[in-house]
């Protein structure tokens, strides 16, 4: 079992000196990329996400080099290179090689770059069971947050932040209004209703929020609100919980100084985590 990368379809060690001084990824930060996480040797979710990347490819205007079946048997080729069964695949697309010009080069060939790493099965373990703290901090994105760029720079910052305060997370505020985390999603529990921020150009539609919103709520019987709120108003709530692929459903029991509720994962985030959980084992065969 090891990591391994892939290269326009081409299988190559991590460690060789792929990337190109020109590729506008690295000059300009000028690519989509998609995270997808591996249970039992199966990619959860890659339609979603593959949709998502195409969506991205076509918001920028990157041709796509491959077809979603391609980049299907990609990922399949680095599970079964790699032997990993609990893992990530990292993928990016870039506009390809060209002189350092802002403008567009006339023929974009994109480039496709791909990695698969192990997960750390006990990570994230005692967060999930018993919550995690978070802090907020001012979002200072860029107003196209709906696509999955390859310019993090608002989110490591935000992250660095929450790092520095030993916090799991950051959750980003802009105008008053709760977005969402550096690297994920963000819902309150108010009363029995789960609220979370629309989905529009100030956040991500998060694969593993959509999979929240609009499947595993509705089959438990839990009402959602896609609306925004603030930072006053989210500090009333009950519960809270995270949404991100790597994330998956982390209960918050504490933002800046404020305890959530009264400090313990509460029973809707709960419900929503197992089901979650169930979700997985069931389409990943676990
Ligand atoms: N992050 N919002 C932001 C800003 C994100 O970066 C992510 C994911 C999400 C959750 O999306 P999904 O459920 O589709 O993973 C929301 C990935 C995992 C990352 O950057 O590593």
């Amino acid at each position: 079992m090891k990591p391994i990368g892939l290269v326009d379809g081409q299988l190559v060690d991590l460690n060789e000196n792929v990337v190109p001084m020109e590729d506008r990824g690295h000059q300009f930060g000028d690519g989509v990329y998609e995270v997808t996480k591996v249970y039992n040797g199966h990619c959860f979710a890659l339609k979603q996400h593959l949709d998502r990347l195409f969506r991205s490819l076509k918001e920028l205007r990157i041709p796509a080099a491959y077809t979603p079946e391609e980049l299907a048997e990609f990922h399949g080729n680095l599970i079964k290179e790699s032997g990993i069964t609990e893992g990530s695949v990292y993928l990016q697309i870039t506009r390809g090689v060209a002189p350092r010009v802002h403008s567009f080069p006339d023929k974009v060939v994109p480039r496709l770059t791909m990695a698969i790493r192990p997960a750390n099965p006990a990570a994230n373990q005692e967060l999930w069971a018993n919550g995690a703290k978070v802090i907020t901090a001012p979002d200072e994105r860029w107003l196209r947050c709906d696509i999955k760029s390859l310019n993090l720079l608002g989110n490591i910052l935000a992250k660095q932040k929450a790092k520095e305060a030993h916090c799991f997370e950051a959750l980003m505020v802009r105008d008053g209004v709760v977005s969402e985390g550096s690297s994920s999603n963000f819902a309150v529990v108010k009363d029995g209703v789960i609220w979370t921020h629309p989905v529009n150009n100030l956040i991500l539609k998060g694969v593993t929020r959509t999979i929240v919103v609009e499947e595993l709520a509705p089959a438990l019987d839990i009402s959602v609100l896609e609306k925004g709120f603030s930072p006053e108003f989210m500090k009333t709530a009950q519960e809270a919980f995270l949404m991100g692929t790597s994330t998956e459903i982390m209960p918050v029991v504490g933002i800046d100084k404020a305890v959530v509720g009264d400090g313990t994962v509460g029973e809707i985030t709960r419900k929503i985590q197992q089901a979650y959980v169930a979700k997985i084992n069931r389409e990943c065969k676990r």
